[in-house]
């Protein structure tokens, strides 16, 4: 497979600006456009990345506007549009402002992309997904939140750290919601093999595991007027690259769970099979007790949020 026609980025930020430049440099997809509310952001990005297509090499057509009609045919969208935290402000600090945005952003979707499959970002990341869920009424499959690539990206990073093993070597799942209750699974994780839990006795292991609860606060802290945005968009890249090239990656991504695992009805993070239509299948991972009800107590966070919401009238 070639790729697709055409990806939109709704929010031509941070996080935004920098995954559709490695999906402008890939040529996975013909058409790339950006969209933001503020004028002149999107063209801006848009025409600087065009101009950068002689050198990088690629072929890419890059546009922006201010108008949501402009996202019209896309077969994948990201949603990167939202304020991002500052330090001292957590993720739920966002849900209302943030909330507002995903709703007025789903129904333009609904709207102008009714056949899209779109990958979710804005924080707090597993209510906004379910939000976009359910406000567009699209099936579970065809709307995905990215936080798992980035916490297992994370996870693998500080394990190299401690090991000094190439990181791409270190193999780990990071599953449950975007927050202090994801849920690192030791059992699965290794080092070209080798079982995690031979290289690290447990004590770093824990360390490991709060470091990565804490991994985007940590940054929050040092850029102080931003959140992080380079892996970020490198596990934003990895999600479309699959989807665009029907690989069918087994990617940790939260997804619309309702059965698995004993949850019902919600979005977390869990290891799912991603291709040309969506999430094409839910992995059932054999974790510990210990583990599962991690998992399942992280669920029930993101459904207390889902009840803000109701409160707040978005649902
Ligand atoms: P940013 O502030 O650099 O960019 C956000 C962009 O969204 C701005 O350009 C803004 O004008 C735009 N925007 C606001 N309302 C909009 C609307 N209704 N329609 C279109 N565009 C709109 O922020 P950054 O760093 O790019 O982060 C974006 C979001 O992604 C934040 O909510 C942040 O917390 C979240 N994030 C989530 C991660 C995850 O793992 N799920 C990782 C990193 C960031
Ligand atoms: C992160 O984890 C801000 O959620 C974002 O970096």
């Amino acid at each position: 497979m070639s790729g697709v026609h055409k990806i939109s980025m709704i929010g031509a930020g941070n996080v935004g600006a920098t995954a559709g430049q490695k999906i402008a440099e890939r040529d996975i997809t013909d058409e790339l456009v950006f969209v933001d509310v503020v004028d002149g952001l999107p063209q801006g990005r848009a025409l600087d990345m065009m101009e950068s297509a002689p050198v990088e090499g690629f072929n890419t057509k890059i546009s922006g506007s201010s108008d949501f009609s402009a996202i019209a045919g896309s077969e994948i969208i990201v949603v990167t549009a939202g304020l991002a935290r500052k330090p001292g402000m957590t993720r739920s600090d966002l849900l209302d402002k943030n909330a507002a945005i995903i709703s007025s952003v789903s129904e333009s979707i609904r709207k102008h992309a009714p056949d899209s499959i779109v990958v979710v970002v804005t924080n707090p990341m597993d209510i906004m997904t379910y939000l976009l869920f359910r406000k567009t009424g699209f099936p579970g499959s065809r709307v995905i939140g990215m936080a798992g690539v980035l916490d297992t990206s994370r996870f693998r990073t500080f394990v190299s750290m401690a090991t000094n093993a190439y990181p791409s070597q270190v193999s780990a799942f990071v599953l449950g919601g975007h927050g202090p209750s994801m849920v690192p699974v030791i059992s699965s994780s290794s080092v070209g093999g080798v079982p995690l839990t031979r290289l690290l006795d447990m004590e770093k292991i824990e360390e490991i595991v709060k470091r990565t609860r804490m991994g985007g606060d940590e940054i929050v802290n040092f850029l102080k007027t931003g959140s992080a945005f380079y892996a970020p968009a490198s596990s934003i890249y990895e999600m479309v690259q699959s989807i665009a090239l029907d690989e069918k990656r087994i990617l940790p991504c939260s997804a619309h769970i309702d059965g698995e695992y004993g949850i019902s009805d919600i979005y977390t993070g869990v290891p799912v099979v991603l291709g040309r239509k969506g999430v094409e299948k839910i992995i059932e991972l054999s974790i510990t007790e210990e583990e599962t009800e991690s998992l399942r107590k992280s669920a029930e966070n993101v459904r207390i949020d889902v009840q803000l919401l109701t409160e707040h009238k978005f649902l």
